[in-house]
């Protein structure tokens, strides 16, 4: 569970607690009042009116005093806070956010794009918003931010994390298809990761053209592993036929560099059979041309793909801070030398002692409960999320330790 004791989850909190107290004890109060009244002064009981009071200058001035300072209050407090929602405190670091169909990119200052918002702990954030094509909205449970992303519009909101984590990011305006899908995640790091974060160069080696992929949101609608999502797949593009529907007319055309440029800069042109126009076109100024040969290429295989690392999956995935791969052994068994070693593991609770191979390893990862290793608990979660590439990658990995 994330730390909400951040200042714009707080300032809002306390509006919300101060203005329901205020309303659950004015109900229960008056509902109260009101039953015991109904109930002593009940007709059967009092057939005649008892009371001659006529007036109460008292009454009447507190009952409508109180509430106007009730209220007021109500009114104060909504409104510094709100103002405080509104005023960036001094030092915020800038991010720029754009919303389009259907996905964020968080632009840095110096000119770092990223798909999700990496920010410091303890540093206030301004995150300046904008949309590239119809309404959406900028949604942060954790930090009590929501704002709309209006085209042409410029706005923004501002968050200090407290506490380093993985917080939400919603869209919370329909905006299509992919409304539900337009997610993402604010990545608070400490100071010192956030250092290394920006220091590091992006992307981490993946092709230029995967990472403007990413970036742009594009796998958002389209998969690179062959599954149809709400626009067509990029896996295997290269020399492939395609129908398209084009001035009314179906055609069939082979897939190759020009069609795919002029899939991406006019997208509404030439529409793939069996799915609705809904592509915004990307411009010069949002690809570049260079950019643009990089998809290109890469969508076209002409660029080596990238070899898994079995090293880096398992430092991504959290397995070593279980697994460690210096031979201490405190919650799970090393990855130290377990490609050369024999392991002793409970199965149908009969202990069997084995070599550990491939076969064993895939069975660890899929189905870790089924065999467990001797003077482990089992509390490994199945890792059945990753893809076969992956898991092949890690085995192989694992093998050579
Ligand atoms: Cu973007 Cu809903």
């Amino acid at each position: 569970m994330n730390q909400l004791n951040n200042p714009t989850a707080q300032a809002v909190d306390n509006v919300l607690i101060y203005i329901f107290g205020f309303s659950l004890i004015l109900l229960l109060g008056i509902t109260a009042v009101t039953i015991y009244f109904v109930v002593k002064y009940r007709r059967s009981k009092y057939p005649e009116p008892t009371s001659q009071v006529e007036g109460s200058w008292l009454l009447e001035s507190i009952w409508t005093v109180l509430p106007i300072i009730i209220v007021m209050t109500m009114f104060w407090y909504g409104w510094t806070n709100y103002v405080g929602l509104r005023e960036i405190p001094a030092g915020a670091m800038e991010v720029k956010a754009t919303a389009r169909m259907w996905s964020w990119v968080f632009e840095y200052p110096d000119g770092r794009k990223e798909s999700k918002l990496y920010v410091p702990v303890n540093k206030p954030v301004k995150v300046q918003l904008y949309s590239a094509d119809v309404l959406h909205s900028f949604f942060v449970p954790a930090f009590r931010i929501k704002r709309d992303t209006v085209p042409d519009i410029e706005s923004y909101v501002w968050f200090q994390a407290t506490e380093p984590g993985s917080y939400d990011i919603f869209c919370a305006e329909y905006c299509g298809v992919g409304h539900a899908d337009m997610t993402t995640s604010i990545e608070v790091l400490s100071e010192e990761e956030f250092a290394e974060w920006s220091q590091s160069p992006q992307s981490s080696g993946d092709p230029r053209g995967l990472v403007v992929l990413n970036e742009q949101g594009c796998i958002g609608c389209h998969s690179l592993d062959g599954s149809e999502n709400i626009g067509p797949t990029l896996f295997e593009l290269a020399g492939n036929p395609r129908q398209i529907e084009k001035d009314g007319k179906t055609l069939e055309i082979t897939i190759d560099e020009d069609y795919l440029k002029r899939a991406i800069r006019d997208p509404e042109a030439e529409i793939t059979k069996g799915f609705d126009p809904m592509m915004p076109a990307y411009d010069e100024e949002t690809i570049s041309k260079e950019d643009l040969q990089a998809v290109v290429d890469y969508l076209l295989g002409k660029v080596a793909p990238v070899e898994l690392s079995g090293g880096k999956l398992l430092a991504e995935n959290g397995c070593i801070s279980c697994h460690s791969m210096d031979g201490s052994e405190e919650i799970a068994p090393t990855f130290m030398g377990i490609g050369e070693r024999q392991v002793t593991v409970e199965r149908d609770g009969k202990e069997v002692t084995l070599k550990v191979d491939a076969e064993y390893l895939r069975r660890a990862l899929l189905e870790p409960d089924a065999e467990m290793v001797k003077g482990f608990a089992p509390m490994m979660p199945a890792v059945d999320y990753l893809s076969e590439e992956e898991i092949d990658a890690i085995i192989n990995y694992l093998l050579k330790q």
